[in-house]
């Protein structure tokens, strides 16, 4: 296929001759060939910042399987760091000074757009160099309330007791911060889109923690901000509300191009529901645990119940460790062997 790269004409809802496909965290553990960079890096966070390292992973599972897109390799919480959080990974990340109180979110630095992280700029344009034109690059940043969880939680939380205990104790503190987060990842987002991505994606992995009513205050309404202030990009945006099956009526006229289904919602009626949007996902990343013959007839069934147009095949949520290699070789070969009829 020449042109636009089949992703990027999937994310506008062109006709494209199969739908495209990449998946969440595809750099990482479950390659060989990652942990031997991670390896040589030493520190996961070494290996964000080593611009050779980041793009060389970056581009690891696009040369072995193919995919139709790169997603840039760092993490969602780096960009915290130039705001004042002191981030280490242990392995799971760990913020040393969270934000307890309304005092210490006004102290959150705001910085100049963007400082702080240029070596992510340098990856983008290190993968942009080297990857095939018919390969979109993808770039991401975490949403408003997933990044105010890790913020105020100090790390990743079962249960968000600290949290809501903050938003429901200060809940116009608890705002000023979704907001600060929605602007500054806006600039993050806008700077990335300046040294090459193609798309982004938000990823709001823990919006699930919430009830519908808070979901719409604390979750929904500071990603839509962050969203319409990266509408004059004019790069699709992809919006990822993990376990957010509850709010599906209220992404109807979400201000994003695509909407990235996590494993729980059923494709066919997420696409009745959502007429707007070209649609992402869903299979379960679990399922890459059960034997390739089972893992192609499941991704054929996933690629029957999708929409025949706007569509673009990834898992429901990240990639894990453990899988084995086969398996999402069966994944990935079964959605570039079909053919939309
Ligand atoms: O998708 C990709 O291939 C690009 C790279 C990427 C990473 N993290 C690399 C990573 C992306 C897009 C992310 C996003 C991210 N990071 C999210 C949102 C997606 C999701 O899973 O919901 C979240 C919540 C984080 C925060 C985070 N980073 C956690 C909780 C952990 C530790 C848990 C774990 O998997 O070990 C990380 C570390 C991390 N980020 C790793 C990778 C490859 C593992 C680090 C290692 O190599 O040791």
């Amino acid at each position: 296929m020449s042109g636009e790269p089949r992703f990027l004409r999937a994310c506008r809802r062109q006709e494209v001759d199969r739908p495209p496909v990449w998946f969440m965290r595809q750099a990482g553990r479950y390659l060989p060939e990652y942990r031997k960079v991670r390896q040589k890096a030493g520190d996961f966070l070494t290996l964000c910042r080593t611009p050779e390292l980041a793009a060389e992973v970056t581009l690891q599972p696009v040369r072995r399987f193919g995919l139709d897109a790169a997603i840039v390799f760092s993490d969602i919480l780096t960009p915290l760091v130039p705001m004042g959080i002191e981030l280490s990974f242990t392995p799971g990340p760990h913020i040393a000074n969270p934000v307890r109180s309304p005092e210490d979110v006004d102290r959150l630095q705001r910085p100049a757009p963007w400082a702080g992280t240029e070596f992510l700029d340098e990856t983008l344009e290190q993968v942009r160099e080297t990857l095939d034109p018919e390969t979109a690059l993808i770039g991401f940043s975490g949403a408003p309330w997933t990044l105010a969880s890790y913020l105020v939680e100090g790390t990743t939380s079962r249960s968000f007791t600290k949290v809501k205990a903050f938003a429901h104790t200060h809940p116009e503190a608890f705002d000023r911060l979704t907001a600060t987060l929605a602007d500054a990842m806006a600039d993050y987002l806008a700077d990335q889109v300046r040294h090459g991505a193609q798309a982004v994606q938000i990823f709001d992995s823990w919006i699930g923690a919430l009830d519908a009513g808070d979901a719409r205050r604390w979750g929904l309404a500071p990603a839509r901000r962050l969203l319409e202030r990266l509408e004059d990009l004019g790069v699709p945006r992809i919006y990822f509300p993990n376990g957010g099956g509850h709010l599906l009526h209220d992404l109807v006229d979400f201000p994003c191009e695509v909407l990235s289904l996590d494993w729980r919602v059923d494709l066919g009626r997420a696409a009745r529901a959502l007429p707007r949007h070209a649609l992402q996902g869903n299979l379960d990343p679990g399922l890459l645990m059960a034997p390739p013959e089972v893992v192609r007839r499941r991704t054929r069934a996933m690629l029957e119940a999708a929409p025949g147009r706007g569509y673009i095949a990834n898992l429901g949520h990240g990639i894990t460790p453990e899988v084995p290699l086969a398996s999402v070789e069966a994944f990935v070969r079964t959605v570039q062997e079909h053919r939309h009829g």
